[in-house]
């Protein structure tokens, strides 16, 4: 299947006339009738050039992530003058991850492919015409499809962001992704007032924690939904404590106590869809007249379906969001992606965002944590320490 956004891997004409022997390990991107797309180049070198080891955690065929990803030794090229060589510190395993290895992303790298796509790396040197970043500056992704999971990469200058170094390892691992969805989506859909309310279900995911957190910085109250577990009173302390307003079961959702709930708060006038199926369609019927559900995930893998009368007694709005588009969007003027970031790195260094509940797991127990990331009720978000 063609995708518009497909990453393409092509060989570099000046490095590859060398040995292919070894493996990935630039990232470089282009422009496509308009679009950035992010390309994952195939560089090697012969033996004796001035090739330095890795390790990455490589697929060369989807399926099963446990049972594809390896840990393997790559070379990395030598750079160029717009290049970076980044020490990788830490990066997520996102659900986004899993599908594109399982080969079910909406994006998809050609292979072999380094995994991941989010993480903090650590500049350790710059080319002779790097001209935003230096040595020792933390950086972050800018688009998908980068190949977070390895040691060290060179970069060019223009796939990365530098951030504030002076935030928590897991925050800037963690920052890229979900935050950045938690606050477009607050902010792009409707003009949401301190005292207003917006409802999510999968509250205790990367991104529901973070609409938590900046929800409350901004006064707007959350209703949160979860699905029910054994611990749900001990999730739901915790999503309090956050600065969630109120944390209930899905099955809670269809019980007339929901008219209680709403003496305490007005109807949302947003709703944040994570889910999709049941769920998505029992938060519209709480939604405020004309207010909006944006859909920004999947995970129960059922179709979002829309009672009639939502639309025509209460007019709402059914939208999407993906942030990987955002970002594509926005890259020829990087303003309000810098500017996205520095309110957040100032929210995480108030102690308004924090990071989400995180593992922190040493490369070399990749299977371990790939396993654990794709078990349900997790509740925690698995972080590879290089
Ligand atoms: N559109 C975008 O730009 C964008 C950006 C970021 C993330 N996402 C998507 O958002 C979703 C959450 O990502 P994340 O990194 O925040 O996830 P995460 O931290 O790994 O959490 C996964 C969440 O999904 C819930 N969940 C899993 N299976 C479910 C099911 N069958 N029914 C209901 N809930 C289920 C989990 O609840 P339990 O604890 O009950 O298992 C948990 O709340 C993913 O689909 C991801 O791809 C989209």
């Amino acid at each position: 299947m063609w995708l518009p956004f497909r990453i393409v891997c092509l060989r570099s004409q000046t490095v590859c006339r060398r040995s292919f022997a070894a493996a990935l390990l630039k990232c470089s991107r282009h422009k496509d009738n308009g679009n950035v797309t992010a390309n994952v180049s195939l560089f090697s070198h012969s033996a004796g050039l001035a090739a330095q080891p890795c390790k990455a955690l490589l697929f060369r065929k989807h399926g099963n992530p446990s049972q594809v990803v390896q840990l393997e030794g790559v070379d990395l090229p030598p750079m160029g003058a717009k290049d970076v060589l980044v020490k990788m510190l830490a990066a997520p395993i996102n659900s986004s991850d899993i599908n594109m290895i399982q080969g079910t992303y909406a994006i998809l790298p050609d292979l072999p492919a380094v995994g991941g796509n989010e993480g903090v790396a650590q500049v350790i040197e710059v080319g002779c015409q790097v001209k935003s970043l230096k040595t020792g500056d933390w950086v972050i992704p800018k688009d998908a499809g980068l190949g977070t999971w390895r040691t060290e990469a060179v970069l060019a200058e223009d796939d990365v962001i530098s951030l504030s170094n002076d935030i928590p390892l897991l925050s800037a691992a963690t920052l890229g992704v979900n935050p950045c969805t938690a606050f477009r989506m607050l902010s792009d859909f409707e003009d949401l007032k301190p005292g207003d309310s917006v409802i999510q279900n999968a509250a205790n995911s990367g991104v529901g924690q973070a609409v938590i957190q900046i929800a409350a910085a901004r006064g707007i109250n959350t209703i949160n939904v979860v699905r029910d577990r054994p611990e749900f009173t001990q999730l739901s302390d915790r999503l309090k404590a956050m600065g969630g307003t109120h944390v209930i079961k899905e099955e809670a959702l269809r019980r007339p106590e929901m008219k209680e709930l709403f003496k305490t708060c007005p109807k949302p006038k947003l709703a944040l869809n994570g889910v999709g199926g049941k769920s998505a369609t029992e938060l519209l019927r709480h939604l405020q007249f004309g207010g909006s559900m944006v859909t920004y995930g999947g995970m129960a893998k059922q179709p979002v379906t829309v009672p009639v009368s939502a639309l025509i007694f209460k007019d709402v709005k059914v939208r999407g969001f993906w942030v990987t588009q955002w970002k594509r969007d926005h890259s020829s003027d990087g303003r309000a992606f810098r500017a996205m970031l520095d309110e957040l790195c100032h929210l995480i260094q108030q102690g308004k965002l924090t990071a989400p509940v995180c593992t922190e797991v040493g490369l070399r127990d990749y299977n371990k944590a790939l396993d654990t990331a794709m078990q349900p009720f997790t509740s925690a978000k698995q972080v590879l320490i290089m």
